[in-house]
């Protein structure tokens, strides 16, 4: 990550604005691998809203100086929708325990893409998951089948593909890992 030693911290509720420019700076391929047709603005007050209040953590990357420029950010989730994952690897004759498991997307700003930022997102949100007693980790929503780099990123960060399904966004992997208690 050329040594720039960024700070990973959680969503604070003054990262309004900083979180609606990250999200509304990101290409159309990354808003479609991520937060889909969800405006900027409406995705970042959802995330503010949700802080304290529900099963969520959020991860943000920053220069330790310029904390309102998101460089990435890291999607914690820490229940399993019956509807979702639950019936989605029960399918693959997965049966997940809620109870240490946890939902996990990242996204990198495009300009910090291709230079290693994710994999340098990846022992916090460990951290944090083991902190809560979690160590299954599942991709939340799956991942895009066409989303090459993504797959193969988790891929070499230790998921294996364990099912397909299709949904409105078009055909998608689950893939999951466990974490080293
Ligand atoms: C997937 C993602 C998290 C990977 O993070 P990253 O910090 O870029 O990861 P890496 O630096 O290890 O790069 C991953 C791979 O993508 C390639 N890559 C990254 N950005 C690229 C770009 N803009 N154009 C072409 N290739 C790119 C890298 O060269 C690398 O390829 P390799 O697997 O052949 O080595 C990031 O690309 C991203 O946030 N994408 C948009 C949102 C998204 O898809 N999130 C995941 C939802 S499931």
């Amino acid at each position: 990550m050329s040594g720039t030693p960024l700070a990973v911290r959680a969503l604070r509720d003054d990262d309004g604005v900083a979180l609606t420019s990250f999200l509304s700076g990101l290409s159309p391929t990354s808003t479609r691998f991520w937060h889909g047709a969800t405006s900027a603005a409406d995705a970042a007050a959802d995330w503010i809203e949700a802080i304290g209040r529900y099963d969520k953590l959020r991860l943000v990357a920053h220069h330790p100086d310029r904390p309102a420029e998101f460089a990435g950010v890291v999607d914690l989730s820490f229940s399993l929708p019956v509807e979702a994952e639950l019936s989605r690897y029960a399918g693959y004759g997965i049966t997940l325990d809620e109870n240490r498991t946890v939902r996990f997307g990242p996204c990198v700003a495009d300009a910090w893409q291709g230079r290693g930022l994710a994999a340098h997102l990846l022992p916090p949100a460990w951290d944090a998951a083991r902190l809560f007693g979690r160590d299954c980790v599942v991709l939340f929503g799956g991942v895009h089948a066409d989303n090459h780099r993504a797959r193969r990123f988790y891929q070499r960060h230790g998921f294996t593909e364990v099912g397909a399904f299709s949904n409105t966004d078009g055909d998608c992997i689950d893939m999951m890992r466990h974490l080293v208690r």
